[in-house]
């Protein structure tokens, strides 16, 4: 127990008892005494209530006391808690931070990727708008050809063989320009020609030949020793299908299709395309791949990537390469296309 209280209890207890002495011991009035004894009794019960005040209290402080600890504590624990979380955030506002410079990192990569390819397409813009001009150039240049070609033949006695077998496939509005339409040139031409070509039958090797009625006399008598005949069915075949022009006026059309498909379809490769205005092959340099030779380049994109090719240099000889080859668009467009996804990825 608390030594003040029992300090308070032992002045209590010896005034009790002295009070009880003295009345017992007579030396006063008993009423005096009587007074006496209840002021005491009443002192007493108030210090009694005062004691069981001072009791209250001190549970009250104690409890408060003991609150106050376990707010302490909980302040200690919010405290570490507080400097956990605050941790906890700080290293969450880093991991943020590297991922948005990561983030960053990415997004520029991807705008460069993107940057790059704008560049190729534009250098491949550039170069087809090159190629175009290129093109109408080639085009006037070869009329101004054959009009000279017309002009160095006049004075000779040469034969001319031209072979037309791409007559009908010639693009962007422009026209053939067939040795048929020179003076000078139709005279002496064998203007040659494929079936094959014009009507997608190429594995049947029939064409013809136009020429001055001295010179088809002639060439008979070559035709007559060395095929004597085309088969009959096949020519039943050909005749009945000529009797549609639109086959081949729509050539043009037809094949220009494929074309531009193929084209645009490696826009944004490494392969430089050359123009493509009289054939259903397009030529491409292939320098910005590998510095395979024609030959062995064709060889390698057919048995690695799977799209077959033909070297220029197969035209020439004296192994002129000019690392270019060509592609024949004559295909299905399913075809084309699953070529162009091989060849892009080059
Ligand atoms: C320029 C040229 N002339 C003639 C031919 C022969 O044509 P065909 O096989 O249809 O008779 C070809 C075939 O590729 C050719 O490219």
């Amino acid at each position: 127990m608390n030594p003040q209280i029992l300090t308070i209890l032992a002045l209590l207890i010896g005034a009790l008892v002295g009070a009880a002495l003295g009345w017992l011991a007579g030396s006063r009035p008993a009423a005096d005494l009587r007074a006496r004894f209840d002021a005491r009794d009443a002192e007493a019960r108030e210090l009694d209530g005062r004691f069981r005040q001072a009791i209250v209290e001190l549970a009250g402080a104690s409890e408060r006391a003991a609150r106050a600890d376990g707010l302490a504590d909980e302040l200690v624990h919010a405290r570490a808690e507080y400097g956990q979380k605050l941790e906890a955030v700080q290293r969450e506002q880093a991991a943020l931070v590297a991922q948005m410079q990561a983030g960053h990192a990415e997004q520029i990569d991807v705008v460069r990727r993107e940057r790059e390819a704008l560049r190729a397409e534009l250098a491949t813009l550039r170069a087809n708008a090159e190629n175009f001009d290129e093109q109408k150039r080639l085009l006037i240049a070869a009329r101004e050809e054959m009009l000279t070609l017309q002009e160095i033949l006049a004075p000779t006695n040469v034969v001319l063989i031209s072979d037309e077998v791409y007559e009908h496939m010639v693009y962007d509005g422009q026209q053939h320009q067939s040795a048929a339409r020179f003076p000078g040139l139709v005279e002496r031409a064998f203007v040659v020609s494929s079936f094959g070509k014009t009507y997608h039958v190429t594995g049947w090797k029939v064409g013809y030949v136009a020429a001055p009625a001295a010179l088809t006399q002639e060439f008979r008598k070559v035709h007559q020793f060395n095929v004597f005949t085309v088969n009959t069915p096949v020519q039943y075949g050909l005749a009945a299908y000529m009797a549609h022009q639109d086959a081949y006026l729509n050539l043009p059309d037809f094949y220009q299709e494929k074309r531009d498909l193929f084209r645009a379809g490696l826009k944004g490769s490494k392969f430089r395309l050359l123009p493509c205005e009289g054939t259903y092959f397009q030529c491409v340099d292939t320098s910005q791949i590998n510095d395979l030779k024609e030959a062995d380049f064709c060889k390698w994109l057919t048995s690695e990537i799977g799209v077959a090719a033909i070297p220029l240099s197969a035209f020439y000889g004296a192994g002129f390469d000019q690392q270019v080859v060509r592609f024949c668009f004559a295909k299905k467009t399913d075809t084309l296309r699953l070529a162009l996804e091989k060849l892009q990825r080059l």
